[in-house]
């Protein structure tokens, strides 16, 4: 699937982005691990979030869609069953990495398996630390998919400091934690995404968080069962980071995003996006358990900044859109600390920086980072073909950037745009981006 796009201009309208991937797997794993009915309201219907959700039914758990909601008949902590064959995982990393946790500690064996993208990722980043907690865990030699999990008699509980930034490796070790004789113990020195210790919390399970200037740690008693528990999904801040570039870098834009999800661990791009003279305001603010704003974005003119590596972690998912600001932002900016962007769906360092060069954007490319020349508040991309390599993020930074190319650019290897944003096209039309699917 490919998508063609043409330049854009005065972006108006009032648009709500699909429910938050990371909240939506979480919401179905501990919903399908509560005693009884759980509904979820604002379900990312996201193929990476469906395979979440065809993990668990393959385990026994009946799992429904009623109009806005979906239906979840928990079968209690230890009440999943054999899958009988293979669990696949698709192209998603966050699903794969967190279910091992809770595989990790069943009475049955399980296979999981992925797709070629999910298959290359790395996986010894779980297995090593769930390894140490007893559980008879392998993947390939190469430290990838397939993973092959042998039933032990239990799991015991660890102190374990995360060796890289990744909230996929903390919630599998906190899901992994639920079963786990003693106090589990995770440390990590850069904050991560929140939301499975928000989650926790929201469920009742006792989970404790302290903070000191070094580093943030999480202990976690074992349960013996989980009450059910109805959640909202807020709307997903990675989907709306897409509009958000839109509306800055298109002239005569101003854009309204509704309900979107604004937990302080994901908003590293808005505040960068600030720091580079970004015009976006907050409002309607709302303090649930996952914060929750309406965002006015209008068209800006950006100067380049040097990130600072503690906000990298925090819009891990946004730097492909964030360097797409930055080339078109006045002056250079630098990114630092950021080689966890070549263990995502691609090596989006490496990607993004052929993006940037078909685009005709200078640059230089290190080892973790990337130096970005910006061509400036009244510069134009070239018009031209974007590999994205499947990676749905890639897809659609690059669709948004070829607003400001000056002509029509093609964008390839769009499909798995479906597992993120499945409405991304309906989305770019209701505020006037001329986007067609070829
Ligand atoms: C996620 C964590 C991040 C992020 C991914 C979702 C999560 O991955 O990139 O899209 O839901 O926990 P890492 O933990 O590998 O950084």
């Amino acid at each position: 699937m490919q998508f063609k796009v043409k330049q854009g201009k005065g972006l108006k309208g009032e648009i709500t982005v699909p429910g938050d991937k990371s909240i939506s797997h979480r919401a179905i794993m501990l919903a399908s691990l509560a005693d009884g009915k759980s509904e979820i309201f604002g379900f990312l219907e996201g193929e990476d979030c469906l395979a979440t959700i065809k993990v668990f039914q393959k385990m026994g758990v009946s799992i429904s869609r009623q109009e806005n909601k979906v239906l979840v008949e928990g079968k209690g902590i230890k009440g999943l069953e054999d899958p009988s064959g293979p669990l696949d995982f698709g192209n998603s990393g966050t699903s794969v990495r967190l279910c091992a946790g809770v595989l990790a500690a069943q009475e049955f064996s399980t296979t999981l398996i992925g797709d070629s993208s999910l298959s290359s990722r790395p996986m010894t980043r779980i297995t090593e630390p769930l390894g140490l907690m007893g559980s008879d865990i392998l993947s390939s030699d190469q430290g990838t998919l397939p993973i092959k999990i042998e039933p032990v008699a239990s799991l015991k509980s660890i102190k374990y400091s995360l060796p890289v930034a990744s909230a996929q490796v903390k919630s599998c070790l906190l899901f992994a934690g639920l079963y786990s004789d003693g106090i589990t113990e995770v440390e990590e020195k850069v904050t991560t995404r929140d939301h499975t210790e928000r989650m926790f919390e929201q469920y009742g399970i006792p989970i404790n968080v302290s903070l000191s200037k070094e580093a943030k740690l999480i202990k976690l008693t074992k349960i013996e069962s989980i009450d059910p528990m109805n959640i909202d999904v807020s709307g997903d801040f990675s989907s709306a980071s897409f509009f958000i570039l839109a509306a800055l870098i298109t002239p005569n834009s101003e854009l309204l995003i509704r309900n979107v999800g604004v937990n302080p661990t994901r908003i590293g791009f808005l505040h960068a996006l600030r720091h580079m003279g970004a015009n976006i305001e907050l409002t309607n603010e709302i303090d649930s358990f996952e914060p929750t704003a309406d965002l006015i974005v209008k068209t800006s003119a950006l100067k380049g900044i040097t990130l600072n590596a503690n906000l990298v972690a925090n819009m891990i998912d946004e730097m492909p859109v964030f360097f797409i600001a930055a080339s078109l932002a006045e002056g250079i900016t630098k990114v630092k600390e950021a080689k966890e962007l070549r263990t995502k769906e691609s090596d989006r360092l490496q990607v993004m920086s052929e993006v940037l060069d078909s685009f005709g954007v200078k640059f230089r490319l290190e080892q973790d980072g990337i130096i970005i020349y910006g061509l400036g508040n009244s510069g134009t991309f070239k018009s031209t073909e974007i590999n994205s390599y499947g990676d749905h993020r890639i897809a659609m930074a690059s669709s948004i950037a070829s607003l400001r190319a000056d002509g029509e650019t093609t964008v390839l290897d769009c499909l798995n745009v479906n597992t993120s944003f499945p409405n991304f096209i309906d989305v770019c039309h209701e505020i006037g981006i001329n986007i067609e699917i070829v």
